[in-house]
């Protein structure tokens, strides 16, 4: 009855509103005045939303100083954390995350990192969220590998990398995640790897070292305009993931004496565009990847759908670009464009062997660079590295349809070298627009080499290539066809 009385009551005064605010527009002058209010409080709140550098926030009660990505934002701080880089905030991180992960129906939320050197522990991100790493914001993992999980090994891979059983987790880590940004202004997640380094040359690690960030089994995922530096392994691993964006990165690690430092490990992932980043690490710039042997056969889930460009690499021990060795889930339609590689010991490579099973095809390296290297091309087929005596030899990688076009360079020792097998040939190779400068101190190495190689020339290249390819003129006729030499593997002394 109540209510009844109450709800008539309010049409009626709603009606006399409506009645007032008719005749308010009908003047001119206050038509413009409100027009103009509705304008420029639609900008302010656009610039307070987005690029919120005024201090000042319409979402949240406190004040704000970084942009907002998602509806909530909550600041490490909140949680008690403490940026002096010796106490660990492992605790801040999870309850933070565990609160974001309350959000998720309602468009996630963000955590945002402010300026300071923040210790932890491993941690798990959420679905729907957003961690921003502000400038002058340091993660930093936590040393001793007490505080490390251990997970079960890779199903691909069966054993952890370097150690039978269980790993150790990364540093962070998201399992069955969707819609995961991690971005900010240039901070960094930093996993002081020099320790775990140090534990692994002396034998003194039971387990496998674990990566800086490893996402597993996720989708939409965009991680940009970070820095990521000394991982004890890996540095970024997405594994078996669908649709990642990796844009605007600087991934760092010594040159040497980090092993197995890698920058970017695409493994078993789809739909992946890495763009616009740096890479100067202990091992490979970036190695894409499916799985080991037995396990990467059984696992069957390739990568596919690859997209490098505009990516500078400096890789003193291991190459710009690798794929494989473990790419027994497969490897296909990978577009590298735009990659620079200086100071390294190889540019591009592909390696694999008996027993890994899977295929490598349709690869196209367009617009590479190479300054300083001494190896430019390698694709080599015996990388013997087994997870156990029980893979199969006879389970045979296929390497097929890979193109070069647009390879520069200067002081590279050994331009290239194809090393296919009676067992295990390179079909259907292609290379267009080659000019690579050699280093002429080391004379005799600098000849473009194959064994077992399929495929064509395309126009002129320096320098000449070896005879196994035809050669075609610039408009697609056939010149020459290939002279197989007698005896097929020449003297390979090095790589
Ligand atoms: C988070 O809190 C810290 C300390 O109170 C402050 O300096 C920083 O500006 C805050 N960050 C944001 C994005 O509001
Ligand atoms: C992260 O999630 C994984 C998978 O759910 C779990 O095994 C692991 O213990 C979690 N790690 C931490 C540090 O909570
Ligand atoms: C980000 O920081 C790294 C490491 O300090 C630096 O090398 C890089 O130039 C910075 N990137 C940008 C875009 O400022
Ligand atoms: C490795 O195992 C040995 C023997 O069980 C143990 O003494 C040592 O503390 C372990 N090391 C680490 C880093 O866990
Ligand atoms: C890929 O992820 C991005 C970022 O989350 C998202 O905006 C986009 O819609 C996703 N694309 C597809 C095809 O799902
Ligand atoms: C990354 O930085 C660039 C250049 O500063 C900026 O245009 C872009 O919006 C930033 N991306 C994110 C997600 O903050
Ligand atoms: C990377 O930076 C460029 C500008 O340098 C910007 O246009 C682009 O949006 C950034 N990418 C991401 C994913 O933030
Ligand atoms: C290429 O990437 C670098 C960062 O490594 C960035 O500064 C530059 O703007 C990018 N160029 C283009 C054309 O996106
Ligand atoms: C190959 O990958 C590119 C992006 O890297 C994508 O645009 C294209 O559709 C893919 N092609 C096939 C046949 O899947
Ligand atoms: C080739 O790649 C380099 C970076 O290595 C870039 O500066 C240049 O603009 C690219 N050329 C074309 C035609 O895209
Ligand atoms: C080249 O391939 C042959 C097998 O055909 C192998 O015996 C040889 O060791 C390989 N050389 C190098 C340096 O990889």
């Amino acid at each position: 009855m109540l209510e009844k009385h109450s709800s008539a009551g309010g049409k009626v005064q709603a009606c006399q509103c409506r009645r007032r605010v008719v005749t308010f527009f009908s003047s001119p002058k206050a038509l413009f005045l409100v027009l103009w209010t509705l304008v420029f409080a639609s900008v302010f709140w656009w610039r307070t939303s987005y690029v919120d550098e005024v201090g000042f926030s319409l979402q949240l009660p406190r004040v704000r100083t970084g942009p907002m990505f998602r509806p909530v934002a909550f600041n490490l701080t909140d949680f008690g954390a403490v940026g002096d880089g010796e106490t660990l905030n492992t605790d801040a991180f999870e309850s933070a995350v565990a609160e974001i992960a309350k959000l998720g129906e309602r468009g996630g939320g963000q955590l945002d990192v402010p300026a300071g050197l923040w210790l932890t522990a491993p941690f798990n991100l959420t679905s729907h969220m957003t961690l921003f790493l502000a400038e002058g914001a340091v993660i930093l993992g936590v040393e001793d590998e007490r505080y490390w999980p251990l997970l079960p090994p890779l199903p691909s891979y069966g054993y952890g990398r370097e150690h039978k059983g269980p790993r150790y987790g990364s540093l962070i880590h998201g399992q069955n995640l969707k819609d995961v940004v991690i971005t900010g202004h240039n901070g960094t997640i930093n996993g002081q790897g020099q320790t775990w380094w140090t534990k692994y040359q002396k034998k003194l690690l039971n387990h496998t070292r674990g990566p800086l960030l490893q996402l597993m089994w996720s989708r939409d995922v965009v991680i940009s305009n970070i820095t990521l530096r000394d991982s004890p392994f890996w540095t970024l691993h997405p594994y078996d993931c669908k649709n990642v964006t990796i844009s605007n990165l600087t991934i760092l690690a010594p040159v040497s004496g980090a092993p197995n430092t890698d920058g970017i490990d695409p493994d078993s992932c789809e739909d992946v565009v890495i763009e616009n980043c740096y890479i100067c690490t202990g091992d490979d710039g970036i190695a894409i990847k499916s799985g080991w042997d037995q396990y990467g056969i059984a696992y069957k889930r390739p990568s596919i759908n690859i997209l490098i460009r505009n990516v500078t690499v400096r890789s003193v021990v291991s190459a710009g670009v690798s794929i494989g060795s473990e790419m027994s889930g497969g490897v296909s339609n990978v577009t590298v464009e735009n990659l620079h590689v200086w100071e390294s010991k190889r540019g591009l490579r592909i390696k694999t062997a008996a027993g890994r099973g899977g295929y490598v095809r349709n690869i196209f390296y367009r617009n590479v660079t190479l300054n300083h290297v001494s190896i430019g091309i390698v694709i080599k087929i015996d990388y013997n590295e087994h997870a156990d005596e029980f893979f199969d030899p006879k389970a045979i990688p296929t390497l097929e349809s890979i193109h070069f076009n647009g390879i520069h360079g200067q002081n590279v020792d050994i331009p290239v070298r194809l090393n296919g097998s009676k067992e295990i040939p390179v079909r259907d190779v292609s290379f267009r627009d080659m000019s690579i400068g050699l280093n002429y101190k080391k004379k005799k190495k600098n000849i473009f080499r194959c064994s077992f190689v399929q495929g064509r020339i395309i126009g002129t290249i320096f320098p000449a290539p070896c005879a196994n390819l035809d050669i075609y003129d610039g408009w697609g006729r056939l010149v020459k066809r290939s002279v197989l030499p007698k005896k097929r593997n020449i003297g390979y002394s090095f790589l």
